[in-house]
């Protein structure tokens, strides 16, 4: 699986977006270390805070589908015109399952795309010590 492969289930997932509020979808594809691909978008709410961001919602359907080996993940944000990286929160979450060298593949198209990582994304993550109690 190439990242540009990736990049198209991104893409794809994005077609699935519930996002009548912000008229902003946004799709993710997440490549498990086992070769399994999670795709999520986003799912907006009427109560805005309840929305759920596609890298959100492509992390809790691995997860509970029992992966929580990653090795990269790709977000597809095809109606901007540049590439919009994950949210504060996203990151966070990203971080709870990915260590720092984990690629992030991020665009609006593969043409307009940025290739990075967990650590320069989210740097200074701290806690983990806190899961091994
Ligand atoms: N959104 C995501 O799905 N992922 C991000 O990392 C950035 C923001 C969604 C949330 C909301 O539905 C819309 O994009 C506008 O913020």
């Amino acid at each position: 699986m190439t990242y540009s492969e990736l990049f198209e289930k991104a893409l794809e997932a994005s077609k699935k977006s519930y996002s009548p509020y912000s008229h902003f979808p946004v799709g993710a594809a997440l490549l498990t270390e086992s070769g399994k691909i999670f795709c999520g978008c986003n799912v907006e709410n009427r109560s805005f805070g309840a929305t759920r961001c596609a890298e959100q919602t492509a992390i809790q359907k691995a997860v509970s589908e029992g992966e929580k080996e990653f090795a990269a993940i790709a977000i597809a944000t095809p109606k901007s015109d540049y590439p919009v990286g994950p949210c504060g929160i996203c990151r966070q979450i990203i971080s709870e399952f990915a260590d720092g060298k984990m690629p992030i593949i991020y665009g609006c198209s593969w043409e307009n795309h940025i290739e990075s990582d967990v650590e320069t994304l989210y740097p200074s993550d701290s806690l983990h010590e806190l899961g091994s109690s």
